[in-house]
Protein backbone atom coordinates (compact mmCIF):
# COMPACT_ATOMS: atom_id res chain seq x y z
CA UNK A 1 0.00 0.00 0.00
CA UNK A 2 2.85 2.07 1.28
CA UNK A 3 4.52 1.49 -2.35
CA UNK A 4 1.57 1.73 -4.27
CA UNK A 5 0.96 5.45 -2.53
CA UNK A 6 4.78 6.55 -3.45
CA UNK A 7 4.68 5.94 -6.76
CA UNK A 8 1.22 7.55 -7.57
CA UNK A 9 2.74 10.74 -6.04
CA UNK A 10 6.07 10.39 -7.71
CA UNK A 11 4.09 9.60 -10.97
CA UNK A 12 1.64 12.82 -10.25
CA UNK A 13 4.89 14.90 -9.16
CA UNK A 14 6.92 13.82 -12.55
CA UNK A 15 3.84 15.08 -14.51
CA UNK A 16 3.32 18.54 -12.68
CA UNK A 17 7.11 19.08 -13.36
CA UNK A 18 6.18 19.38 -17.20
CA UNK A 19 4.20 22.90 -16.84
CA UNK A 20 6.86 23.71 -14.18
CA UNK A 21 9.69 23.00 -16.87
CA UNK A 22 7.47 25.20 -19.86
CA UNK A 23 7.94 27.84 -17.11
CA UNK A 24 11.41 27.40 -16.73
CA UNK A 25 11.95 27.62 -19.78
CA UNK A 26 9.60 30.31 -21.21
CA UNK A 27 11.63 32.20 -17.98
CA UNK A 28 15.11 31.75 -19.39
CA UNK A 29 13.68 33.40 -22.97
CA UNK A 30 14.14 30.56 -24.75
CA UNK A 31 10.71 30.44 -26.01
CA UNK A 32 8.78 33.29 -27.71
CA UNK A 33 7.69 36.23 -25.72
CA UNK A 34 3.77 35.51 -26.67
CA UNK A 35 4.33 32.34 -24.69
CA UNK A 36 5.66 33.67 -22.02
CA UNK A 37 2.85 35.66 -21.47
CA UNK A 38 0.54 32.50 -21.64
CA UNK A 39 3.22 30.36 -19.44
CA UNK A 40 3.46 32.90 -16.50
CA UNK A 41 -0.56 34.39 -16.26
CA UNK A 42 -1.39 31.82 -14.24
CA UNK A 43 -3.97 33.80 -13.08
CA UNK A 44 -5.61 30.79 -11.79
CA UNK A 45 -4.75 26.99 -10.35
CA UNK A 46 -3.90 26.04 -13.65
CA UNK A 47 -1.90 28.25 -16.38
CA UNK A 48 -3.59 29.19 -19.90
CA UNK A 49 -1.77 27.07 -22.63
CA UNK A 50 -3.47 26.45 -25.52
CA UNK A 51 -4.07 22.65 -26.95
CA UNK A 52 -2.47 22.63 -30.53
CA UNK A 53 -5.73 22.37 -32.97
CA UNK A 54 -4.33 19.24 -34.24
CA UNK A 55 -4.90 17.70 -30.74
CA UNK A 56 -8.19 19.10 -30.40
CA UNK A 57 -9.16 17.45 -33.68
CA UNK A 58 -7.76 14.08 -32.25
CA UNK A 59 -9.36 14.57 -28.88
CA UNK A 60 -12.74 14.49 -30.47
CA UNK A 61 -12.08 12.30 -32.69
CA UNK A 62 -11.16 9.90 -30.37
CA UNK A 63 -14.48 10.82 -28.06
CA UNK A 64 -16.57 10.05 -31.58
CA UNK A 65 -18.23 13.63 -31.02
CA UNK A 66 -21.14 13.78 -33.14
CA UNK A 67 -24.45 15.94 -33.24
CA UNK A 68 -25.88 14.36 -30.29
CA UNK A 69 -23.17 14.97 -28.21
CA UNK A 70 -23.13 18.45 -25.54
CA UNK A 71 -19.43 19.09 -24.70
CA UNK A 72 -18.16 20.76 -21.75
CA UNK A 73 -14.43 22.29 -21.66
CA UNK A 74 -13.32 22.43 -18.19
CA UNK A 75 -11.38 25.55 -18.32
CA UNK A 76 -11.87 26.49 -21.77
CA UNK A 77 -8.86 28.74 -22.66
CA UNK A 78 -10.34 30.48 -26.08
CA UNK A 79 -13.15 28.49 -26.28
CA UNK A 80 -11.15 25.76 -29.35
CA UNK A 81 -12.73 22.58 -28.36
CA UNK A 82 -15.99 23.39 -27.83
CA UNK A 83 -15.83 25.61 -30.93
CA UNK A 84 -14.40 22.86 -33.22
CA UNK A 85 -16.83 20.26 -31.74
CA UNK A 86 -19.85 22.74 -32.97
CA UNK A 87 -18.26 23.85 -36.01
CA UNK A 88 -16.90 20.47 -36.94
CA UNK A 89 -19.43 17.56 -35.90
CA UNK A 90 -22.35 20.04 -34.88
CA UNK A 91 -22.58 19.35 -31.28
CA UNK A 92 -23.28 21.85 -28.76
CA UNK A 93 -21.92 22.77 -25.11
CA UNK A 94 -20.56 25.33 -23.38
CA UNK A 95 -17.06 26.03 -21.59
CA UNK A 96 -16.17 27.56 -18.18
CA UNK A 97 -13.22 29.73 -17.23
CA UNK A 98 -11.67 31.80 -14.92
CA UNK A 99 -10.31 34.68 -16.88
CA UNK A 100 -12.58 37.22 -18.28
CA UNK A 101 -10.20 37.58 -21.42
CA UNK A 102 -10.46 34.09 -22.16
CA UNK A 103 -14.14 34.54 -22.42
CA UNK A 104 -14.49 37.04 -24.30
CA UNK A 105 -11.57 35.45 -26.70
CA UNK A 106 -13.65 32.41 -26.92
CA UNK A 107 -17.30 34.72 -27.58
CA UNK A 108 -15.55 35.89 -30.64
CA UNK A 109 -14.28 33.01 -31.54
CA UNK A 110 -17.88 31.41 -31.98
CA UNK A 111 -19.24 34.43 -33.34
CA UNK A 112 -16.21 33.70 -36.07
CA UNK A 113 -17.01 30.46 -36.79
CA UNK A 114 -21.29 30.87 -36.49
CA UNK A 115 -21.73 28.24 -33.83
CA UNK A 116 -23.31 31.25 -31.06
CA UNK A 117 -26.12 29.25 -31.44
CA UNK A 118 -24.41 26.12 -30.29
CA UNK A 119 -22.24 27.00 -27.48
CA UNK A 120 -21.71 29.42 -25.06
CA UNK A 121 -18.89 30.83 -22.28
CA UNK A 122 -19.30 31.38 -18.58
CA UNK A 123 -16.68 33.15 -16.47
CA UNK A 124 -16.67 30.67 -13.54
CA UNK A 125 -14.92 28.16 -11.77
CA UNK A 126 -14.55 24.45 -13.41
CA UNK A 127 -15.11 22.71 -9.90
CA UNK A 128 -18.97 24.85 -10.00
CA UNK A 129 -19.54 23.60 -13.67
CA UNK A 130 -22.69 22.06 -14.36
CA UNK A 131 -21.77 18.66 -15.71
CA UNK A 132 -25.66 16.91 -15.66
CA UNK A 133 -26.12 17.66 -19.40
CA UNK A 134 -23.11 16.62 -20.56
CA UNK A 135 -22.11 13.90 -22.69
CA UNK A 136 -18.35 14.73 -23.65
CA UNK A 137 -16.37 16.39 -20.90
CA UNK A 138 -12.52 17.78 -21.98
CA UNK A 139 -10.11 19.09 -19.91
CA UNK A 140 -6.06 20.27 -20.03
CA UNK A 141 -5.73 20.50 -16.74
CA UNK A 142 -2.68 19.36 -14.37
CA UNK A 143 -2.56 16.01 -12.52
CA UNK A 144 -3.93 16.98 -9.23
CA UNK A 145 -7.08 18.65 -10.41
CA UNK A 146 -7.84 15.71 -12.79
CA UNK A 147 -7.58 13.75 -9.48
CA UNK A 148 -10.01 16.14 -7.21
CA UNK A 149 -12.14 15.99 -10.41
CA UNK A 150 -12.55 12.45 -10.50
CA UNK A 151 -15.16 11.44 -7.75
CA UNK A 152 -17.29 14.26 -9.74
CA UNK A 153 -16.40 12.36 -12.83
CA UNK A 154 -17.40 9.10 -11.92
CA UNK A 155 -20.74 9.84 -10.81
CA UNK A 156 -21.55 10.75 -13.91
CA UNK A 157 -24.23 9.09 -16.43
CA UNK A 158 -22.66 5.86 -17.52
CA UNK A 159 -21.09 6.22 -21.19
CA UNK A 160 -20.35 9.69 -20.57
CA UNK A 161 -16.82 10.36 -22.40
CA UNK A 162 -14.43 11.95 -20.72
CA UNK A 163 -11.03 13.38 -22.32
CA UNK A 164 -7.84 14.83 -21.51
CA UNK A 165 -4.96 16.36 -22.70
CA UNK A 166 -1.10 15.27 -21.11
CA UNK A 167 -2.26 13.96 -17.80
CA UNK A 168 -4.32 11.30 -16.52
CA UNK A 169 -6.57 9.97 -13.87
CA UNK A 170 -3.91 8.68 -11.45
CA UNK A 171 -5.50 4.63 -11.07
CA UNK A 172 -8.60 5.19 -13.34
CA UNK A 173 -6.66 3.47 -16.06
CA UNK A 174 -8.40 5.03 -19.28
CA UNK A 175 -9.99 3.28 -21.91
CA UNK A 176 -7.63 4.38 -24.71
CA UNK A 177 -4.68 6.80 -25.32
CA UNK A 178 -2.79 7.73 -27.67
CA UNK A 179 0.62 10.27 -28.26
CA UNK A 180 0.77 12.64 -30.68
CA UNK A 181 3.46 14.80 -31.86
CA UNK A 182 2.28 18.50 -32.87
CA UNK A 183 5.10 21.30 -33.88
CA UNK A 184 2.43 24.25 -32.97
CA UNK A 185 2.98 22.93 -29.35
CA UNK A 186 3.72 25.43 -26.34
CA UNK A 187 3.47 28.44 -28.78
CA UNK A 188 5.42 26.58 -31.94
CA UNK A 189 8.49 25.05 -29.86
CA UNK A 190 6.71 22.15 -30.49
CA UNK A 191 6.02 18.89 -28.12
CA UNK A 192 4.30 15.60 -27.63
CA UNK A 193 0.63 15.45 -26.40
CA UNK A 194 -0.60 12.65 -24.60
CA UNK A 195 -4.38 12.11 -24.93
CA UNK A 196 -6.41 10.25 -22.72
CA UNK A 197 -10.17 9.00 -22.98
CA UNK A 198 -12.40 7.58 -20.16
CA UNK A 199 -15.81 6.46 -20.79
CA UNK A 200 -17.80 6.73 -16.74
CA UNK A 201 -18.39 2.78 -15.69
CA UNK A 202 -22.44 2.30 -14.43
CA UNK A 203 -21.96 0.75 -10.89
CA UNK A 204 -21.80 -2.87 -11.07
CA UNK A 205 -20.14 -4.24 -8.05
CA UNK A 206 -23.13 -6.21 -5.43
CA UNK A 207 -25.07 -9.64 -5.88
CA UNK A 208 -27.09 -9.88 -8.66
CA UNK A 209 -29.44 -13.02 -8.96
CA UNK A 210 -31.56 -14.42 -12.19
CA UNK A 211 -33.47 -17.10 -13.36
CA UNK A 212 -32.71 -19.60 -15.90
CA UNK A 213 -33.15 -22.64 -17.70
CA UNK A 214 -31.21 -25.30 -18.69
CA UNK A 215 -31.74 -28.19 -20.36
CA UNK A 216 -35.71 -27.73 -19.54
CA UNK A 217 -35.04 -27.39 -15.78
CA UNK A 218 -35.71 -23.36 -14.24
CA UNK A 219 -32.55 -22.93 -12.32
CA UNK A 220 -31.67 -19.63 -10.29
CA UNK A 221 -28.69 -18.30 -10.73
CA UNK A 222 -26.64 -15.73 -8.39
CA UNK A 223 -23.05 -13.75 -9.20
CA UNK A 224 -20.98 -11.76 -6.96
CA UNK A 225 -19.05 -8.36 -9.11
CA UNK A 226 -16.32 -6.60 -8.03
CA UNK A 227 -15.19 -3.49 -9.47
CA UNK A 228 -12.81 -1.09 -8.98
CA UNK A 229 -13.59 1.63 -12.55
CA UNK A 230 -14.09 0.42 -15.22
CA UNK A 231 -12.70 -3.24 -14.25
CA UNK A 232 -14.94 -6.13 -12.83
CA UNK A 233 -13.98 -9.35 -11.54
CA UNK A 234 -16.61 -11.78 -9.84
CA UNK A 235 -18.18 -15.54 -9.47
CA UNK A 236 -21.57 -16.79 -10.35
CA UNK A 237 -23.28 -19.57 -8.41
CA UNK A 238 -25.79 -22.42 -9.87
CA UNK A 239 -26.84 -25.47 -8.44
CA UNK A 240 -24.64 -25.69 -5.93
CA UNK A 241 -21.74 -25.21 -7.87
CA UNK A 242 -19.16 -22.21 -8.65
CA UNK A 243 -17.36 -20.81 -11.82
CA UNK A 244 -14.92 -17.61 -11.92
CA UNK A 245 -16.49 -15.11 -14.82
CA UNK A 246 -14.40 -14.38 -17.82
CA UNK A 247 -13.52 -11.75 -20.21
CA UNK A 248 -16.13 -9.68 -17.69
CA UNK A 249 -15.88 -6.08 -19.05
CA UNK A 250 -17.74 -3.00 -18.76
CA UNK A 251 -18.12 -0.27 -20.77
CA UNK A 252 -20.22 2.50 -19.93
CA UNK A 253 -23.24 0.84 -19.10
CA UNK A 254 -22.74 -2.36 -21.15
CA UNK A 255 -21.39 -5.48 -19.14
CA UNK A 256 -20.20 -8.63 -20.63
CA UNK A 257 -18.80 -11.86 -19.15
CA UNK A 258 -18.67 -15.69 -19.48
CA UNK A 259 -18.33 -18.58 -17.59
CA UNK A 260 -18.22 -22.71 -17.56
CA UNK A 261 -19.91 -24.58 -14.89
CA UNK A 262 -20.68 -28.03 -14.65
CA UNK A 263 -24.58 -29.11 -14.96
CA UNK A 264 -25.76 -32.41 -13.90
CA UNK A 265 -22.31 -33.85 -15.12
CA UNK A 266 -22.00 -31.28 -18.21
CA UNK A 267 -19.71 -28.63 -18.45
CA UNK A 268 -22.37 -25.93 -19.74
CA UNK A 269 -20.70 -22.37 -21.15
CA UNK A 270 -22.85 -19.46 -20.67
CA UNK A 271 -22.16 -16.11 -22.36
CA UNK A 272 -23.95 -13.19 -21.26
CA UNK A 273 -24.32 -9.13 -23.07
CA UNK A 274 -26.45 -6.95 -21.33
CA UNK A 275 -26.97 -3.04 -19.77
CA UNK A 276 -27.33 -1.99 -16.53
CA UNK A 277 -29.64 0.32 -15.36
CA UNK A 278 -29.42 1.33 -11.72
CA UNK A 279 -30.36 -2.21 -10.11
CA UNK A 280 -31.13 -4.48 -12.87
CA UNK A 281 -29.16 -5.86 -16.23
CA UNK A 282 -31.58 -6.56 -19.44
CA UNK A 283 -29.75 -8.34 -21.73
CA UNK A 284 -28.87 -12.00 -23.74
CA UNK A 285 -27.34 -15.22 -22.96
CA UNK A 286 -26.01 -17.50 -24.86
CA UNK A 287 -26.08 -21.17 -23.01
CA UNK A 288 -24.34 -24.19 -24.94
CA UNK A 289 -23.38 -27.54 -23.77
CA UNK A 290 -24.29 -31.79 -25.01
CA UNK A 291 -27.64 -31.43 -24.18
CA UNK A 292 -28.58 -27.50 -24.78
CA UNK A 293 -27.75 -25.38 -27.32
CA UNK A 294 -30.13 -21.56 -26.76
CA UNK A 295 -29.95 -17.92 -26.65
CA UNK A 296 -32.53 -16.72 -24.55
CA UNK A 297 -33.13 -13.20 -22.53
CA UNK A 298 -31.49 -12.12 -19.29
CA UNK A 299 -32.99 -10.18 -16.83
CA UNK A 300 -31.35 -9.69 -13.48
CA UNK A 301 -31.58 -7.69 -10.13
CA UNK A 302 -29.05 -6.50 -7.75
CA UNK A 303 -30.06 -6.61 -3.73
CA UNK A 304 -29.20 -2.64 -3.54
CA UNK A 305 -27.88 -2.99 -0.21
CA UNK A 306 -24.76 -5.29 -1.39
CA UNK A 307 -23.60 -2.26 -3.86
CA UNK A 308 -23.88 0.22 -1.35
CA UNK A 309 -21.90 -1.98 1.21
CA UNK A 310 -19.41 -3.53 -1.51
CA UNK A 311 -15.86 -2.29 -0.45
CA UNK A 312 -14.46 -2.18 -4.26
CA UNK A 313 -17.39 -0.03 -5.76
CA UNK A 314 -15.53 3.20 -7.78
CA UNK A 315 -16.76 5.24 -5.76
CA UNK A 316 -13.74 4.66 -3.19
CA UNK A 317 -11.97 7.64 -2.65
CA UNK A 318 -9.14 8.70 -4.50
CA UNK A 319 -6.57 5.85 -4.58
C1 LIG B 1 -4.13 24.69 -20.00
S1 LIG B 1 -5.41 25.84 -20.31
C2 LIG B 1 -6.46 24.90 -21.38
C3 LIG B 1 -7.34 25.75 -22.26
C4 LIG B 1 -8.24 24.95 -23.22
N1 LIG B 1 -9.04 23.98 -22.51
C5 LIG B 1 -7.41 24.26 -24.26
O1 LIG B 1 -7.22 23.03 -24.12
O2 LIG B 1 -6.95 24.91 -25.20
C6 LIG B 1 -6.28 25.84 -18.75
C7 LIG B 1 -7.36 26.90 -18.63
O3 LIG B 1 -8.04 26.68 -17.42
C8 LIG B 1 -8.39 27.93 -16.84
N2 LIG B 1 -8.57 27.66 -15.42
C9 LIG B 1 -7.64 27.39 -14.49
N3 LIG B 1 -8.18 27.14 -13.30
C10 LIG B 1 -9.52 27.26 -13.46
C11 LIG B 1 -10.62 27.12 -12.59
N4 LIG B 1 -10.47 26.80 -11.30
N5 LIG B 1 -11.86 27.30 -13.10
C12 LIG B 1 -12.03 27.64 -14.40
N6 LIG B 1 -11.01 27.79 -15.27
C13 LIG B 1 -9.77 27.60 -14.81
C14 LIG B 1 -7.23 28.83 -17.17
O4 LIG B 1 -7.63 30.19 -17.15
C15 LIG B 1 -6.86 28.33 -18.57
O5 LIG B 1 -7.52 29.08 -19.56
Amino acid sequence: MRLTVQSQAQSISCQEKRWSRVRRVAFAGVLPAALVTLAIASDARVPYVPTPQGVVDKMLEMAKVGPADYIVDLGSGDGRIVVTAAQKYGARGYGVDLNPDRIRESNDNARRAGVTDKVSFQQRNLFEADLSQASVITMYLLPRVNLELRPKLLSLAPGTRLVSHDFDMGDWKPDAQTTMRDESKFGGSGGESDIYLWIVPAKAAGTWQWQGTVAGKPQSYEMRLEQKHQVITGSAWLAGRTATLRDARIRGAEISFNFTIDVNGAAVRHVYTGKIDGDAIVGTAAISGPRVQAQVEWNATRDARSAAAHPLTHKTALN
